[in-house]
C-alpha cells in the first residue's frame, strides 16, 4: 500500500491536531469488534477496518485547527489511519465544508438557497463580494485572514437571510437573521479562541418563540412541548419535565412489549420514506447478527427544512433519552449521532447532553443500574446532503465518500459495518418518547391510516410567522398557513415536501395534511418542508436553485443523476433565457424525457426525485416560459 501521496510533511500544529484526534477516538475504535467489517473493502486487515471509521472526525479536528487540509495533513492522517492517500484525498474533497487548497482561516458561508438567497441572502453575497473580494476560489481573495463562500441552504429558514461562520481555532457560529454589516463585523473581529463570540451567538437563538412560535401560546404540544421551557443544559430541568419517564416504562416494558407499542402506534418514519418505526426495529432486534448498531439521522440538509435542529436545539436530552430507549430495544450498545456540519449549536447542545447523561449514569456500561449499556457517539457531517440518505451515511461513518449503496440488503439486515442497524430519523426518535408516555393505542388515535400522531412541518417564505409548527396529521394546510399568521400578500403557491417533493395550488390548500392526503393531490410530505410563494415570487429562478443544488448534491455515482440534474439545470436556464434549443416544447419534452430516466434509472432517492419539483411546476403551468412565438404576437 503506497502511503505517501507526496514527501509533504505535517506543519507541527497540523501534526498535533491529527495525532490529539486519533488519541481522543482510538479507545472508541478499540470497541470495534474483528467482525465489524466496512462494507467495502471486506479483506483488510482488522487494525486498518477499526481506524479507517475515524478518517472524518480526524479530518475534522485538523481542519477546525487550521482551516484546510495540506497535502503534508492528508499524508499524515493517511499514515495515521492506515488508509491509501488517495482514498483519504477522495473522502477529504467529497464535502462542501473541507478545503484542500490554503484558504483564509474564516470562512463565512452565505447561504443563497430558496429562503434565504431572495430574502437578503444576495445582498449579503454583494456586500461581502465588495469589502472581502471575490467568493473564496473565484480568485484572490482581498484578505488573507476572511473570506466568503456562497452556500445552499443552512436550516436556518425561519430566520431568514443566514450564514454560518467556519473558523480554524474557534468555534463555528451561525448569524440569523444576518445582514451585511453583522455578517462583516463577525467576519473581521479580533481572533477568539475562547469561544465568546460563538456564545454570544447561541444567545441570540435562545429565543425558541421565533423558530418555533406555538411554544409560547400555551397549546398543548407533543414534540415540541419541552422547546423553550426547558433548560437545554440541565438535565435535572429535564427530569423535571417528564424526561426519562419514556426510558423507564420502556425498560418496564422490556423490549419486546416496546415493539409491539410502537407498532400499535403505528408510528412511521419522518425522515420522508414513512417506514414503520416498529417494523424497522423488530428486524434488527431479532437479528441473530451481532453487534446491533443504531444511528439516528440528524444530516437535516433539505432545503426548507430545520425541524430536527430545532428539537436538538431546544430539547437535546430528549434525542439522548430516545437514542437509549433505541439501543435498549434493538440491542445496540452504541448509538451513533450523525449531525449536520452546518449546525454549531445543536452540536454544543447535545455534546453537553450527552456528557451530563454520561456523568450520571443515563449513559454507559450499566444505564440507571438496569444491566444494559448504551453510548453515544456523535459525529459531525462536513457538508454534503446525500449523507442523508441512509446508506450514504452510513458510508461516511465508516470513513468514506458518501455513495449510496444499492438497495437490498436494507441497513437493518446489512447496516453499519456490515451489521443490522437501526436508523431513525430525529423526529421519529422524538416520537417514540410520545408513545411510551401515552401508550401505543391513544398514539394510533391521532390522526389516522399510516399518518397517526403529530407531525412537524417547516413553514417560511411568504408567511407572517415563518418557523416549526407542530399539528396532528389530518390537520388542513389552510390551517397550518392560519397558524403561521397567514400569507403575506397573494398565494401563488406551496411547494410541499421540498426540493423533492412538489407544488400546491391555492385551489387545494383543503388538503389533509396526511401522507394518503397529500398523496392524492399529487404531493408528497416529504421532510415537512411548507415553502410559501406569493405572486412576486420568482418561482422560475426558484426552479433554477432547485436544479442547481441537485446538480451539485448528486455524488455522481450513478450516470442518469450524475448527467441527468446537469442537463436538467441546463435546459431550465435555456428556457428562462428564452433560447430553447429547438422549441418550447422540444425543451418540456427533454425535461420530461429526463425526469422519467432519472425516476427509473438512478440509484436512490436523490436522482429519483431531483425533477419532482420542476415536474410538478410544469404540470400546473407555474413557470412561465415566454416563447418567441407570443412575444412577437405571431
Ligand atoms: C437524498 C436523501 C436525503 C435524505 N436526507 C435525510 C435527512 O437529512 N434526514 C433523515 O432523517 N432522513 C433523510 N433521508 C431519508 C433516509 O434515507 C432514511 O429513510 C431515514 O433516515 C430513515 O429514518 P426514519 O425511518 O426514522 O424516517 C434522505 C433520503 C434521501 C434519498
Ligand atoms: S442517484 Fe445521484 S446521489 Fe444517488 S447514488 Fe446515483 S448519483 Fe449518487
Amino acid at each position: 500500500m503506497d502511503l505517501h501521496l507526496s514527501t509533504a510533511e505535517p506543519a507541527a500544529a497540523e501534526r498535533e491536531a491529527i495525532d490529539a484526534a486519533f488519541a481522543f477516538h482510538a479507545p472508541a475504535a478499540a470497541g470495534l469488534t474483528a467482525d465489524d467489517r466496512p462494507t467495502r473493502s471486506r479483506h483488510a486487515g482488522h487494525a486498518a477496518r477499526s481506524r479507517r471509521h475515524l478518517l472524518l472526525p480526524v479530518l475534522h479536528a485538523v481542519h477546525d485547527a487550521v482551516g484546510w487540509l495540506s497535502e503534508g495533513a492528508l499524508n499524515h492522517v493517511a499514515r495515521t489511519l492506515q488508509v491509501p492517500p488517495a482514498e483519504v484525498y477522495g473522502v477529504a474533497t467529497f464535502y462542501a465544508m473541507f478545503a484542500v487548497e490554503p484558504r483564509a482561516p474564516r470562512v463565512v458561508h452565505v447561504c443563497d438557497d430558496v429562503v434565504c438567497g431572495p430574502n437578503g441572502g444576495e445582498r449579503i453575497a454583494a456586500e461581502l463580494g465588495a469589502a472581502l473580494g471575490p467568493e473564496a476560489g473565484a480568485g484572490a481573495t482581498d484578505r488573507p485572514d476572511a473570506c466568503w463562500v456562497r452556500s445552499p441552504c443552512l436550516g436556518l429558514c425561519e430566520r431568514a437571510p443566514a450564514v454560518l461562520h467556519q473558523r480554524a481555532g474557534e468555534p463555528d457560529l451561525s448569524q440569523a437573521p444576518a445582514s451585511p454589516s453583522v455578517v462583516l463585523a463577525a467576519a473581521t473581529a479580533p481572533a477568539d479562541p475562547a469561544g465568546a463570540q460563538a456564545a454570544a451567538a447561541d444567545r441570540a437563538f435562545a429565543d425558541a418563540a421565533v423558530s418555533a412560535p406555538q411554544t409560547t401560546t400555551g397549546e398543548p404540544l407533543r414534540l415540541l412541548r419541552r422547546v423553550g421551557t426547558v433548560d437545554p443544559g440541565s438535565l435535572d430541568d429535564y427530569r423535571s419535565r417528564g424526561g426519562y419517564a419514556a426510558l423507564r416504562r420502556a425498560v418496564d416494558l422490556g423490549p419486546s412489549r416496546v415493539i409491539a407499542e410502537l407498532k400499535d402506534s403505528s408510528l412511521t418514519g419522518r425522515g420522508g420514506a414513512a417506514f414503520p418505526t416498529g417494523v424497522k426495529w423488530e428486524r434488527v432486534a431479532q437479528s441473530p447478527e451481532r453487534p446491533h448498531h443504531l444511528v439516528c439521522n440528524a444530516d437535516e440538509s433539505e432545503p426548507g427544512t430545520f425541524k430536527d435542529r430545532v428539537l436538538m436545539e431546544g430539547d437535546p436530552f430528549g434525542l439522548v433519552e430516545a437514542m437509549t430507549i433505541a439501543g435498549f430495544v434493538t440491542g445496540a450498545t452504541v448509538g451513533h449521532l450523525y449531525v449536520r456540519g452546518e449546525y454549531p449549536l445543536a452540536t454544543r447542545r447535545l455534546q453537553d447532553a450527552i456528557s451530563a447523561a454520561r456523568a450520571r449514569g443515563y449513559l454507559g456500561p450499566d444505564v440507571l443500574g438496569e444491566g444494559f449499556a448504551f453510548d453515544i457517539d456523535l459525529r459531525r457531517g462536513a457538508g454534503a446532503y446525500i449523507c442523508g440518505e441512509e446508506t450514504a451515511l452510513l458510508e461516511s461513518i465508516e470513513g468514506r465518500r458518501g455513495e449510496p449503496r444499492n438497495k437490498p440488503p436494507f441497513p437493518a439486515s446489512v447496516g453499519l459495518f456490515g451489521r443490522p442497524t437501526a436508523i431513525n430519523n430525529v423526529e421519529t426518535l422524538y416520537n417514540v418518547l410520545e408513545v411510551l408516555n401515552i401508550g401505543g393505542e391513544a398514539f394510533a388515535a391521532v390522526g389516522g391510516g399510516r399518518s397517526t400522531g403529530s407531525k412537524l412541518f417547516c413553514v417560511s417564505g411568504a408567511v407572517a410567522a415563518p418557523g416549526v409548527y407542530e399539528v396532528d396529521f389530518g390537520t388542513t394546510l389552510r390551517r397550518l398557513l392560519d397558524l403561521a399568521g397567514g400569507v403575506r400578500g397573494s398565494l401563488r403557491t406551496v411547494l410541499l415536501g421540498g426540493a423533492a417533493g412538489g407544488f400546491v395550488l391555492p385551489a387545494d390548500l383543503d388538503v389533509p395534511l396526511t401522507l394518503e392526503g397529500a398523496r392524492d393531490i399529487g404531493a408528497t410530505l416529504g421532510s415537512g418542508v411548507v415553502l410559501v410563494f406569493d405572486d412576486r415570487a420568482d418561482l422560475t429562478a426558484t426552479l433554477r436553485r432547485i436544479a442547481a443544488f441537485f446538480r451539485d448534491e448528486s455524488c455522481g455515482q450513478c450516470v442518469p443523476c450524475r448527467v441527468g440534474t446537469v442537463r436538467q439545470e441546463e435546459a431550465l436556464a435555456r428556457l428562462e433565457r428564452d433560447a430553447p434549443i429547438g422549441s418550447r416544447e422540444t425543451e418540456l419534452a427533454l425535461l420530461d424525457d429526463l425526469a422519467r430516466v432519472m425516476r427509473d434509472a438512478s440509484i436512490c432517492g436523490l436522482g429519483q426525485t431531483a425533477p419532482s419539483a420542476v415536474a410538478s411546476a410544469i404540470d400546473l403551468g407555474l413557470i412561465a416560459v415566454p416563447t418567441r412565438h407570443q412575444e412577437d404576437g405571431r
